[in-house]
């Protein structure tokens, strides 16, 4: 099947270094539907907007911002304009289903329909759509009426164990605005680090946000640890957390903010010792795993959470707050006399049930102030509150059992959707990740809708969120790499529907002119292995190789003599068939040169 897909693609397309064809629909994620028409439009510095409705203006900008980005000039909005233009129209009374769109191109000019959000993912298409040759755009004619599966297309970024500022987080965004991927959570944080402005507790900021040093190397590379001696840290002032969340708004991303607790808060207990259980002094530490320390459940503590949680709500429109819930050990709450005070006050059966009764007052908080509580799958444990959504890490079992109870899920399985795992198997071809190992189709290949619920129980599953989680990811480069391109397939889980998906057509065909555009956009990724076609070549009796690159005009240099492929050995252009017939074994190496000249790991195929 496999085999067959790429033959037939390369009798289509050609070599490697394919030109995508001028009416080639390439589009991540894939629409629900799209027609191709005859003919192209062609977008020059003449043609103009048409915005119908002010929702429409708006999002008039944001074509505007992207188009510019891209192509380096903007287009007038002209109200008149009759012809040679891109209509925006946000007031036409058709009914479509949320974040949908009708999206129709002509020779004569373009149109898209849909509420605010919906013409801004039809814009987000269009601009897919757009083929540049030489230094013509064009635009294929096509029939577009396209919809998302999932309300809920979310990342994950962990700032607490390493801080990235506002611009690089605003460069993630623009990405997800492209990808259709609507949920930023923003993971405030963790026990080593807390990165956000909280005007009444000031040491959050002063103490909390710092770190004097962090290990080198994987958690068990070196025992006992070494250590960088770098101070590091950082965090957003609320007026950039607001504008954050605008910047996102434009973009049709919420941002869900969390805010640990009763775990991972060490950061903060080196500020404030007072609310932890009494074993202190505390200090922000500089290495990873499951830390024993946690708040204590007394009202000083809650007094301070909902403090903070006050002046997060200001900031954060989204209706959830996420309060973390994960990976609470709970050893000191066994020995603490105090906590065991409120257990036994409370009739709690034990600890799990104190933590329960712990995120039950949080939830009530929040309910108060019209929020909805998410936590991970860990609050579960000891009894789910009422009202809570349920975020399931932990494989499935936790979102599937949350489901049976008539709870919200998104779905976030480490099995899955964990993207700080290496992106090969072979660890030292990869750098430095928290070990497990997540490739491209394991991502794009995950269904969110588990077997194991009836289709009723389905309607509770939300969507889908990868988590990228930065104890191995100092720098902004190292981000990008592992956010791309498996955030590109996430697109797709949350998207398209899972009998639409194709992972030859993904990975084969679409992925490459994606790349090529992340890849115009400044951005960092990993250059994925190329798909390898073997077959028998049926005149000489020998193997056919067939070498698809997965970035649009890319080149390939190789060896099949077991010896290293660089730019200085052969350039790959057209087929290679192997030198004998006997059945003996070779390997190819092969790497991926980009159009921006960028170089891939090197990777091997046995050719047998
Ligand atoms: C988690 O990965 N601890 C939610």
């Amino acid at each position: 099947m496999k085999k067959n897909f790429f033959l037939l693609f390369l009798i289509l397309f050609g070599s490697t270094a394919f030109a995508q064809q001028a009416d080639e629909i390439t589009i991540i994620p894939k629409p629900a539907s799209a027609e191709k028409g005859t003919g192209v439009f062609v977008i020059s510095k003449r043609t103009s907007i048409v915005a119908k409705g002010a929702d429409a203006e708006k999002v008039a900008g944001m074509f505007n911002y992207f188009f510019n980005k891209k192509y380096g000039f903007t287009l007038k909005i002209n109200n008149s304009a009759l012809t040679d233009a891109i209509v925006l129209n946000t007031m036409l009374r058709i009914k479509l289903p949320e974040e949908g769109y009708q999206l129709k191109v002509t020779s004569k000019g373009v149109n898209i329909v849909g509420d605010r959000s919906g013409v801004f993912y039809g814009v987000q298409s269009l601009l897919q759509l757009i083929h540049e040759t030489g230094a013509q755009l064009s635009v294929p004619a096509v029939n577009i009426n396209d919809q998302p599966s999932f309300a809920y297309r979310g990342i994950m970024l962990d700032v607490g164990r390493h801080f990235f500022d506002a611009n690089e987080v605003k460069k993630i965004l623009d990405v997800m605005a492209y990808l259709k991927l609507n949920k930023f959570h923003w993971h405030l944080t963790d026990d080593q680090g807390w990165r956000l402005e909280i005007k009444k507790y000031p040491k959050l900021t002063a103490i909390s946000a710092w770190r004097d040093s962090s290990i080198i190397g994987g958690y068990g590379d070196f025992s006992p640890f070494i250590y960088d001696g770098k101070k590091s840290g950082g965090f957003y002032t609320q007026e950039q957390a607001r504008e954050i969340v605008k910047y996102a708004a434009d973009r049709n991303i919420e941002v869900i903010p969390e805010i640990e607790m009763p775990g991972h808060c060490t950061a903060v207990l080196a500020a404030y010792p007072e609310l932890g259980n009494g074993t202190g002094p505390y200090k922000v530490p500089g290495y990873w795993g499951v830390h024993n320390t946690i708040y204590n459940p007394g009202e000083p503590t809650f007094k301070f959470l909902e403090d903070v949680l006050t002046e997060v709500i200001a900031i954060f429109p989204s209706k959830y707050i996420h309060i973390g819930g994960d990976e609470v050990p709970k050893d000191e709450w066994k020995s603490s006399a105090f906590a065991q005070k409120i257990i036994h006050d409370n009739n709690l059966k034990d600890e799990h049930e104190l933590q329960s009764w712990f995120i039950n007052r949080i939830e009530k908080f929040l309910n108060k102030n019209g929020k909805n509580l998410i936590g991970w799958d860990e609050i579960l444990e000891g009894g789910l509150t009422p009202n809570a959504t349920v975020m399931s890490w932990r494989g499935e079992a936790g979102g599937i059992q949350a489901a049976k109870e008539g709870h919200n899920v998104i779905m976030s399985p480490n099995s899955n959707m964990y993207i700080d795992h290496a992106q090969a198997k072979d660890s030292k071809t990869e750098p430095l990740a928290i070990g497990g190992f997540l490739p491209l189709n394991v991502v794009y290949n995950y269904n969110p809708l588990p077997a194991a619920l009836t289709p009723e129980q389905q309607k509770s599953i939300l969507g889908v969120q990868a988590n990228m989680w930065t104890e191995y990811v100092p720098t902004n480069n190292k981000l990008e790499y592992m956010i791309f391109p498996r955030a590109i397939a996430l697109a797709e889980v949350g998207w398209t529907k899972t009998e639409s998906k194709n992972y030859d057509d993904f990975v084969g065909r679409r992925l490459p002119a994606v790349l090529k555009d992340i890849e115009k956009a400044g951005i960092n990724y990993r250059i994925p292995e190329a798909n390898v076609v073997i077959a028998d070549d049926a005149q000489t009796g020998r193997k056919k190789i067939t070498i698809i690159s997965s970035v649009a005009q890319s080149k390939i240099y190789y060896t099949i003599d077991g010896h290293k492929a660089d730019n200085t050995t052969d350039l790959y252009s057209g087929s290679i068939l192997t030198p004998f017939t006997n059945g003996r074994q070779l390997t190819l190496k092969y790497i991926v040169v980009t159009p921006g000249n960028r170089t891939s790991s090197e990777f091997s195929v046995d050719i047998k």
